[in-house]
């Protein structure tokens, strides 16, 4: 019983890779000592987890540049820039004037692929918005893009 306890803990140590072996292990032996080793290995998975994004957070407030969503100069006079993992598009429709939007299209809920020529596009079905306000310049799409609140400070653009 003590040598089958070594590996599983060898198994959860090595990680993810590691999917077949833990399977394995738990249904060769015994039902009970697989229930009493199961029941905390689902736990302290878990428990690895958040420590680690536990700790960028601590890191965050000493780096400002890393709150900052871009520059000026990363949005385009007249287009704008889309950033996929935060689901807005900050556009600068005339120099020095930036807008923000809700990058999931009100049509299906894509995120919207280019800005280009005065509107952002959604590529799953066409639908095109104005840079300017988020409205809807052509369908399916009926409703604009939600406005998104965003502070320009010095040469930083971040969400509000
Ligand atoms: Fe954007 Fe359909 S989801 S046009």
């Amino acid at each position: 019983m003590t040598p089958d306890t070594t590996p599983r803990r060898t198994v959860l140590m090595a990680g993810a890779g590691s999917v077949a072996a833990l399977a394995t292990g738990c249904g060769s032996d015994g039902d009970s000592d697989g229930d009493t080793t199961a029941s905390p290995t689902a736990p302290d998975t878990d428990t690895a987890e958040p420590p680690t994004s536990a700790e960028e957070p601590s890191e965050s407030p000493s780096a400002p540049a890393a709150d900052a969503l871009t520059q000026k100069s990363g949005v385009p006079v007249g287009g704008g820039t889309i950033f996929k993992e935060e689901k807005v598009v900050v556009t600068q429709p005339t120099a020095d004037d930036f807008k923000a939007f809700s990058a999931i299209c009100t049509h299906q809920g894509c995120i919207v692929a280019k800005v280009e020529n005065g509107t952002i596009d959604c590529a799953c079905h066409g639908s095109k918005f104005r840079i300017t306000d988020g409205s809807v310049v052509n369908g399916p799409a009926t409703r604009p893009l939600p406005a998104e609140e965003i502070t320009v400070s010095g040469d930083s653009i971040s969400l509000a």
